[in-house]
């Protein structure tokens, strides 16, 4: 059987191409509501509606961030959100030129008979609220599954099974709705594992996922794999340096996902600032030339925490924070070409 083509095939494959243009990442601004209080708590803002608010129209409106982003992943909140002089995020996002996402699944709950480990939920109705977002305005999807490394044998393969025929069912639905699926299995940093047992995980994963797309009958120049590097534990003993990372994650990306994807973008997954873009630069300097795919960023905490952290909620703030969040995105866009040095930070 050939390639199935959806309807909307030729829109997926060059929506797909905007938002891994060269030079560009993604930004990733769809925290939940309980997720971006933590984070606004943990710096003394207030959890409301209107802080979460102004804190997307401080990142959207940022001067010049279209240079480096070619997009948001928004949340359902948030995409129906205006800045305060009444213009929507999502006429603010096309008129610089980018294109609007939408996270759409329900979250990462218990999985049933496998103790601590996590299946991603939000199939039910997801056709229609596809539909939805795609009348709005949006052109690409989110869906983020969880995999947890740990000595008591996680993951397990019902776990990675599970997560795979979710994510391949979502992005089915997704292209048939004319959204492009970006597929995020994210290999959890959390543990104190080797770099070793984080590549032998994350293959094993890409694997399953791919083989699922396919009997899906999932369309891949028209979907966008985000993953976690291949990374040591947070936890681990002698953690691998920025060539290991960037060397194995290259070789597992390589062995496992095909060249006819429409590109490929990493998650920051708790590495600091200046370790993300080390990371991503170093795997353009270092094999640049062997990757059959773009390969760049779509970042939260690594764009967003220097401007989190500076403006604190208050508006006198806002210009600083932007010139921060700025600057990581700058940062990153050069990082996606190897153009990135760590010189740049004290420049
Ligand atoms: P981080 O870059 O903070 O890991 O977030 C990326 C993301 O979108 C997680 O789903």
């Amino acid at each position: 059987m050939t390639q199935y083509r959806p309807e909307k095939a030729d829109e997926l494959i060059r929506t797909a191409q905007a938002m891994v243009a060269p030079g560009k990442g993604i930004l990733a601004i769809d925290e939940s509501n309980g997720t971006c209080n933590k984070r606004f708590e943990a710096v003394g803002i207030e959890p409301t509606e209107t802080k979460r608010r102004e804190y997307r129209e401080l990142l959207l409106t940022t001067p010049d961030l279209q240079e480096y982003v070619s997009g948001a992943i928004l949340y359902d909140e948030t995409i129906r959100q205006s800045t305060a002089d009444g213009k929507s995020f999502i006429d603010v996002m096309r008129d610089r030129g980018q294109v609007v996402g939408i996270k759409v699944d329900a979250g990462a709950k218990p999985l049933a008979a496998a103790p601590g480990e996590k299946v991603t939920e939000g199939l039910d109705g997801l056709r229609e609220r596809i539909e939805e977002y795609y009348a709005m305005g949006a052109r690409f999807a989110k869906w983020r599954a969880v995999i947890t490394i740990g000595d008591d044998g996680r993951p397990t393969r019902g776990c990675i099974e599970a997560n795979a025929h979710a994510l391949a069912r979502y992005a089915a639905l997704c292209q048939e709705g004319g959204l492009v699926p970006i597929i995020e299995p994210e290999v959890l940093i959390d543990g104190d594992h080797d770099i070793a047992t984080c590549e032998r995980v994350t293959e094993e994963e890409l694997n399953e996922v791919f083989h699922q797309l396919y009997h899906q009958n999932v369309m891949l120049e028209g979907v966008i794999l985000k993953t976690s590097m291949v990374i040591s534990g947070k936890g681990a003993a002698n953690r691998a340096g920025v060539e290991e990372v960037a060397d194995r994650t290259v070789e597992t990306l390589l062995r496992t996902v095909p060249a006819a994807l429409g590109g490929v973008v990493f998650l920051s997954g708790g590495q600091g600032v200046e370790e993300s873009s080390a990371h991503l630069n170093a795997m353009h300097q270092r094999h640049g030339d062997r990757l059959p795919w773009p390969l760049t960023f779509s970042y939260a905490r690594a764009i967003q925490e220097p401007a989190l952290h500076y403006w604190k909620g208050e508006p006198g703030n806002v210009e600083e924070a932007q010139k921060r969040a700025l600057k990581r995105a700058k940062f990153n866009g050069l990082a996606s070409q190897g153009k990135y040095s760590p010189d740049m930070e004290s420049a």
